[in-house]
């Protein structure tokens, strides 16, 4: 086992990210909590998880669901108090767990005290916390650059007659990170957590923190097109991705690096080569700037194993590598390709060469549900509502058993939950072998037993347009070739320049499992395949 010592835990382990409003309501008020999420550690246990991420579960006026935060060291009461926060973190340190949070650096609620000093005259000494600008002659906004919910990016501040800049919504106004006193004080917001034993944060919108000084006007978008959000129109050059956002991401590692074995996760909608030099100078950056290359591609066998190779090939020597399926901005990976092809979306998740990050019901496969208009709650969806931009339906509570309300909650849940909840459950496929959640439980465990899967290397061996496969190696260890048919007919493989012989160890359809390979594979459509080989 001497390899796993050269890699550590978020290297090693899956993350698992969960949306703490819908993964377990404890006290009856609809709405999931801290103490909710400390009743399913077991069920995370059994799954083999062992690292969490939690989206954010401090105070906030909730007009972003918590991306809109009025105090960055508290707990908001409908998730518990700082007492059920500690709780929770011992009793995943005692469980041999790591613990994410979510680190909000780019913007505030308006409603934070920050804010509130800072809108209250042009000569308070945070005026300059947050990035407020003169109108132009005309009184309109200081610059073109646009929100992504929608509407322009700059609210006219009556009282002190500027506009402040807000990258989201008028209710989250955007830091200035050109402000040492703002530096100082968010690298401590960290350190309070740190302090605590926090393993580590995901960062929010990483690309976003440090806008032009010059407050350039952003070029036109020439491939918008009309079904886009409406800050599509624009290229957002001058408002994200600066240069010096990399000095402010490695003074955050450095805080990071006052401590033992913490991380860093940046979310960061980029191009391949913009997204690499997240990693910093070297790799002094984030340890895991997002991969959403799985999110954004095309379902198809041949982008996405160019894509992976692209994706390998562009990592900085010794970045690691990082995948997702899926997350609480984004749809569920069952609605975007199906249930067939989600099971194969999986096996590929848990076989590539990095870091996997599992949303919270994607094992059971859960789907994106239709919320009714007057049921919608995400501002994103509210403020464009003929674009089906929602992520609410992403967001459901978690199906735990075939009950009333899916064992999520006693009350009425703050979102409903899919109809279909009776069937797709935890407890109707844990003893179920063909189901969702057996298959991600085999893939985990095999990928948690087996070096070449957790840390080995990649080597892609053929591909078509049906399918993928690869080989995950190991010195001293076993090889594994995953085969894996992204389309729904049958197909046929027979590698040329590989002697293939070997034992399926998981297959989409368990039958497979334990038979033995030798020459051509044959698949059945949505079928995938891990076998050992010689
Ligand atoms: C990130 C979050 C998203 C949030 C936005 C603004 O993209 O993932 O949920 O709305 O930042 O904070």
């Amino acid at each position: 086992m001497q390899e796993t010592h050269k890699h550590l835990w978020w290297q090693r382990e899956i993350i698992y990210q969960i949306y703490p409003r819908s993964f377990q309501d404890s006290n009856g008020d609809g709405i999931g909590d801290l103490n909710g999420i400390k009743q399913r550690l077991d069920y995370l246990q059994w799954l083999g998880i062992k690292a969490v991420w939690i989206s954010p579960i401090y105070p906030s006026p909730m007009a972003d669901f918590g991306y809109d935060i009025a105090d960055y060291e508290d707990i908001h009461p409908i998730f518990g108090s700082m007492e059920d926060f500690d709780t929770l973190l011992n009793e995943v340190h005692s469980r041999g767990m790591k613990l994410i949070l979510d680190f909000v650096p780019n913007h505030t609620s308006d409603q934070h005290p920050w804010f509130l000093a800072s809108q209250s005259s042009r000569n308070n000494p945070m005026r300059d916390w947050y990035i407020w600008k003169d109108p132009k002659e005309d009184g309109s906004p200081p610059n073109n650059w646009l929100s992504v919910f929608g509407g322009s990016g700059w609210e006219w501040d009556e009282k002190t007659g500027q506009y402040y800049y807000h990258g989201f919504l008028k209710e989250q106004p955007d830091l200035n990170w050109r402000n040492k006193e703002v530096q100082e004080a968010m690298f401590n917001v960290m350190r309070f957590w740190l302090d605590k034993g926090v393993d580590g944060f995901r960062v929010d919108v990483m690309w976003h923190m440090i806008k032009d000084d010059q407050f350039r006007d952003n070029p036109k978008n020439p491939h918008y097109e009309e079904h886009m959000a409406t800050y599509n129109k624009l290229l957002p050059v001058y408002s994200t991705d600066q240069p010096e956002v990399h000095g402010i991401v490695s003074r955050m590692r450095q805080v990071l690096d006052e401590y033992d074995e913490r991380m860093m996760i940046g979310e960061i909608y980029l191009p391949l080569d913009k997204l690499m030099t997240y990693y910093g100078y070297e790799r002094k950056g984030a340890h895991l700037p997002f991969n959403f290359l799985l999110l954004s591609v095309p379902w198809d066998s041949q982008v996405i194993a160019s894509a992976i190779d692209e994706y390998e090939g562009a990592l900085p020597t010794e970045g690691w590598p990082n995948w997702v399926l899926g997350n609480h901005d984004q749809t569920r990976i069952a609605s975007r390709v199906g249930w067939g092809q989600a099971k194969v979306a999986a096996m590929l998740l848990l076989t590539l060469r990095g870091t996997p990050t599992v949303y919270y019901g994607e094992e059971i496969g859960m789907r994106d549900i239709p919320i009714p208009f007057e049921e919608v709650q995400d501002p994103q969806g509210l403020n464009m509502p003929d674009k089906n931009l929602s992520r609410d339906p992403a967001r459901t509570p978690m199906h735990w058993d075939g009950g009333e309300n899916a064992g999520f909650t006693t009350a009425k849940p703050w979102l409903r939950l899919d109809r279909m909840s009776h069937k797709i459950n935890v407890e109707a496929q844990r003893e179920d072998k063909y189901s969702f959640l057996s298959l991600y439980r085999r893939m985990i465990s095999l990928r948690q037993q087996e070096l070449s899967l957790m840390v080995g290397n990649y080597t892609p061996v053929y591909s078509d347009n049906q399918i993928i496969a690869f080989v995950r190696e190991l010195e001293g260890h076993h090889r594994f070739l995953i085969v894996l048919n992204l389309s729904h007919r049958p197909c046929y493989y027979k590698p040329h320049d590989l002697e293939l012989e070997g034992v399926v160890e998981v297959a989409t359809y368990p039958e497979l499992e334990g038979t033995y390979v030798k020459g051509t594979i044959i698949l059945g459509g949505d079928e995938g395949i891990v076998v050992r080989i010689k």
